[in-house]
This record gives C-alpha cells, sequence and structure tokens, in this order.
C-alpha cells in the first residue's frame, strides 16, 4: 500500500509507539538492520536549506544499506526554471523508491504526494508542519523520560512560525494527562487553528504566557525554539523580538533537576553554549536520535509499499 507522510495525524497512535520500538531495536542493533533496505533509493528533495534533517534522513537510508539521491536547494534543481513540484515528483518516483521533500510553501509535500507514485514524507514545509521532528521528539521523550503521558510541556519562542512546535503540539495532544505552557512574545502566539482544532477541542489543559521564568519550576519538558528571521516579512520586527528568551545556567537554576530542555536545532542566541554540559540538555542527543525513527520510517513505508520484505 502506498502511503505518504504528511503530518503527524497520518499516523496513529499504534502506529507511533510501533514506529519507537522499532527505532529504539534499531539504535540497540544497528547491525540487524544494514542490508534490510539494500538496493533501495532515497530521493532528498530539498528547497529550503536544512542540515539534520536532509543528512538524517540520508545516514537512515545508507545505515539500511540503501542509496541516496537528490538536491540540496531550490536553485540547484530545475525548480529554478520553473518546475513545478508535480511534475517533479513524476519523475524522481522513477528515479528512487521513496522521498523526503523540504519545501518554504506550506502544501506542497501533499502536493507532491498527490501525483506521487513512491512514498513521499513531508520534511518541513513552511510554517506548517515538520512530523519527522515531531517523530524525533517523541522518540527522545519517550527514551529519556520513559513515557509519553502525564507531561508537562513548555513550548517556547516562536510558536507562530515554528512548524515543529505545531507538529508536537497536535501529536503530543494525543496522550493522557500532557499540559502545554505556551510562551512567546504576543505577536508570535501559536496560530489560533491550533487553538481551535487541536487544544480547545481535546479539552487539553494549556496557558499562554510570556515570562520564561515564571514557569520554569513546573516543566517536566522546555522544547525551546529559534525565531526564525526566514518566515519574517518585516527585518525589524524580527531584530526586535529574536532575542526575547535566553535560556542560561541562571534560568536552568530555576528548573526541576529532571527536566529535559530539547531543541529541534539550528539554534541561534536563545539557548547560551554554557547550558550545553547542563545534563538536562539533551538537544543534541536529540539530533542524533533523529536518525534512527527516520530509519524506522523509512523502512515501515517501503514495507507498507512492497518494495522490501518484512
Ligand atoms: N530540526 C531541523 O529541521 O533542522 P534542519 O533545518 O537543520 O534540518
Amino acid at each position: 500500500m502506498l502511503r505518504h507522510v504528511i503530518s503527524p495525524q497520518d499516523l496513529t497512535v499504534k502506529e507511533l509507539e510501533d514506529l519507537i520500538n522499532l527505532a529504539k531495536d534499531m539504535y540497540s542493533h544497528p547491525s540487524n538492520y544494514s542490508e534490510k533496505c539494500k538496493g533501495k533509493k532515497i530521493a532528498t528533495l530539498f528547497y529550503e536549506p536544512s542540515t539534520r534533517t536532509r543528512l538524517s534522513f540520508e545516514a537512515a537510508m545508507l545505515n539500511l544499506g540503501g542509496s541516496v539521491l537528490g538536491f540540496s536547494s531550490a536553485d540547484s534543481s530545475s525548480a529554478a526554471k520553473g518546475e513545478s513540484v508535480a511534475d517533479t515528483i513524476r519523475v524522481i518516483s522513477s528515479y528512487a523508491d521513496i522521498a523526503a521533500m523540504r519545501h518554504p510553501k506550506e502544501g506542497a509535500p501533499q502536493v507532491a504526494a498527490m501525483h506521487s507514485s513512491i512514498p513521499v514524507i513531508n520534511a518541513g514545509d513552511g510554517g506548517h508542519n515538520h512530523p519527522t521532528q515531531t517523530l524525533t521528539d517523541l522518540f527522545t521523550i519517550s527514551q529519556l523520560k520513559g513515557r509519553l503521558n502525564n507531561l508537562t510541556i513548555g513550548c517556547c519562542g516562536d510558536l507562530k512560525f515554528g512548524r515543529t512546535v505545531h507538529s508536537l503540539i497536535t501529536a503530543m495532544s494525543r496522550y493522557a494527562g500532557v499540559r502545554f505552557v505556551l510562551i512567546s512574545p504576543d505577536e508570535l502566539r501559536i496560530p489560533n487553528y491550533l487553538r481551535t482544532e487541536i487544544l480547545d477541542a481535546k479539552g487539553i489543559e494549556y496557558k499562554e504566557v510570556n515570562k520564561l521564568e515564571e514557569v520554569l519550576p513546573t516543566l517536566d519538558i522546555l522544547y525551546m525554539t529559534r525565531v526564525q528571521r526566514e518566515r519574517f516579512f518585516n527585518e525589524e520586527d524580527y531584530i526586535r523580538l529574536k532575542d526575547s528568551f535566553i535560556l542560561d545556567k541562571d534560568k536552568m537554576s530555576l528548573a526541576s533537576p529532571d527536566m529535559l530542555v530539547m531543541h529541534p536545532l539550528p539554534r541561534v542566541n536563545e539557548i547560551s553554549v554554557e547550558v550545553d554540559e547542563d545534563p538536562r540538555a539533551v538537544y543534541f542527543k536529540q539530533a542524533e536520535l533523529g536518525v534512527y525513527i527516520r530509519m524506522a520510517l523509512i523502512y515501515t513505508l517501503l514495507k507498507e509499499a512492497g518494495k522490501i520484505e518484512g
């Protein structure tokens, strides 16, 4: 069966659990999976910059014994000559077995999926969704906290344009006892659809604040995000808001001894480098774990598409 992953809601809670369990096994026993995708190819179609997502997809496929092709910017593809996403994916479907696409336009991976004969994975579309970052986040929380329920999660920074936060809230709202503390300047609060369609619709407990210090002691997880220059229409607004929150050692002294500090990365100023040595800072571990959950996703989608043996 041909399946695409465009939003976190494309995966059921049971499927998320299966992917996390598979990623755990891949992490513990990588050699058992080193030839599972032999002869298969992933196309990484990146119309926007990336370090972790593109390279972890590529590392994941190489770890599974497969191969990689693709482009890392729109300028180096025929998008620069005006080719549509629909035409591109029709062609790539005859070159590769699965594709991961990042695009600055919201909905572009969905359009690709509609014209594709291979599985398409959304690797981040504009300010909309980033489902494989969310898989990485859930795998990290599961590994380091031992549970995905009964957690108070603080999301801090650019909650308006931050696609990682949008996907994380959507996915974590499906677990019992999860509460959100949404920490941002007034201008960068979450989009209204998340409030109405997810948080209010599901009766999830949440509050919106603009001071980090006062809520830090209450958090199990602090999910920091970057204020993203590339999403602002106006440079003055970016400069005014970019350093709204800076996590440093002094602020960390207010947090619980077992709070996790997560960040999808890249960071700019929002976490001081002095925090990196704190055992609660897990953002580099989070980036490492992203390879294994992407291995699990590639393997599962290729298996479901009948392209590899189970
Ligand atoms: N977390 C994340 O999406 O990082 P990149 O932009 O480097 O892929």
